[in-house]
């Protein structure tokens, strides 16, 4: 099919839920690279949002799922599984964590999350502690309780009122956060960069005080590591960087390089609070999904993606300065690893976005100010070094 037919089939079937779409339809991918239905090639800063973390067509992966595929899709968490017990304790021998539960998805593993906190003041003979603080601007999902935890309006407006109760403060803002704690305060839940609303980094002094209240407030600590985490600000989780240990942590995107995986993470004390019935999936975790993790996590922590994406993501930003440096359109750079933002001085993101994949540059645009570039952790400095080209080329002076 060309790209005008599967625009028809996708108008006339699918639900209006992502509007008008960047009209391309990509086939193929194999490395960073992307080819559409129209035969353009594109080289990919996006990464699927934040997911495909080993690139297209990655030999390894192929051929691990390839094999997995054909010995054993799905089973059900009825019976044990070897993948995803080997992978269980992968995470939690490289983390700060004790236990893990798979789910699916991003949105999945906050809402479990969102559960853990309950059910563990619940067992602590304090159920009134329920109330979970997350930060404006935030992006938790897309579930009921998720989209409740996400600190921003308009995804919440047409579903109001929403049963779960969060209070949302201001980023970086410490006494909005510490006025905003009460006894019934159970979590602090956070992203160390909030990634949808533009990659804006929690200041250290401000995880400081989320650490410090945790600690004489009896409040538990939940990292949305979902986009943060496996590698791609540099490290393995966000929280490293910050130099703190949250008591949940939860993930998804990266961990299964392209395969929807979610996961949370908990310290032994909290996760004793879920008992056998208190929650479940279907297919979290299933032997596809877990192997996809194993391959994943090999090769970031034994095969040096992860020390890769560290030195790809220093180089990148390094470069990205310069070129505010000598060009006044751009306010800033930050982030962390291969989670940058460009941050412009005018509402140009959109434009810039669209010039970039007329020169076969896939970027993510957020809002009108920010391009977001989270590209494969297997990205080489040749590679940004055409991206920073193609963008000096489209800033003109
Ligand atoms: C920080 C964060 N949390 C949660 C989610 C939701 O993940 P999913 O779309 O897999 O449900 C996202 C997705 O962008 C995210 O960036």
């Amino acid at each position: 099919m060309n790209l005008e037919q599967v625009q028809e089939l996708d108008s006339k079937y699918y639900m209006n839920t992502f509007g008008k779409r960047t009209p391309i339809c990509f086939t193929e991918g194999k490395g960073i690279c992307l080819k559409d239905t129209e035969g353009r090639e594109y080289k990919d800063f996006f990464a699927g949002i934040a997911v495909n973390c080993l690139g297209y067509g990655h030999p390894r992966l192929v051929r691990e799922l390839q094999e997995q595929v054909a010995m054993l899709t799905h089973i059900s968490n009825v019976f044990y599984n070897e993948n995803q017990a080997r992978l269980a304790e992968l995470l939690v021998t490289n983390s700060c964590l004790d236990r893990v539960f798979f789910a699916n998805t991003g949105a999945e593993a906050n809402e479990g999350a969102i559960k853990l906190v309950k059910k563990y003041f619940v067992e602590q003979g304090r159920p009134e502690k329920r109330e979970i603080i997350t930060l404006k601007n935030s992006f938790h999902g897309r579930t009921l309780a998720t989209v409740a935890a996400t600190g921003q309006e308009k995804y919440q407006k047409p579903y109001q009122p929403l049963l779960e109760k969060f209070v949302h403060v201001e980023v970086n803002n410490c006494e909005e956060l510490k006025a905003a704690v009460n006894n019934n305060t159970a979590a602090i839940m956070v992203e160390f960069i909030q990634g949808e609303s533009g990659v804006l980094p929690l200041q250290e002094e401000f995880v400081k005080t989320i650490q410090n209240i945790c600690k004489e407030k009896e409040v538990l600590l939940v990292a949305d590591e979902v986009q943060t985490g496996i590698g791609r600000t540099g490290k393995l989780f966000a929280y490293e960087w910050y130099g703190v240990e949250p008591d949940i942590v939860t993930l998804a995107k990266g961990l299964g390089g392209g395969v929807p995986i979610g996961a949370f993470l908990a310290k032994e004390k909290v996760a004793a609070a879920f008992v056998p019935g208190d929650h479940g999936t279907t297919f979290g975790g299933n032997p596809l999904a877990t192997r996809a993790g194993l391959v994943v996590l090999d090769e970031l922590l034994n095969n040096g993606v992860l020390t890769h994406a560290d030195e790809m993501g220093v180089y990148f930003k390094k470069e990205l300065e310069k070129l505010k440096d000598t060009n006044s359109g751009i306010e800033l750079v930050r982030g962390k690893g291969l989670m940058l933002g460009v941050v412009f001085q005018e509402e140009i993101a959109p434009e810039i976005g669209a010039k970039l994949r007329e020169k076969g540059y896939i970027a993510g645009v957020v809002g009108k100010k920010v391009l977001r570039l989270v590209p494969p952790l297997i990205i080489t400095t040749e590679e940004i070094d055409g991206f920073v080209q193609a963008l000096t080329t489209v800033l003109g002076k």
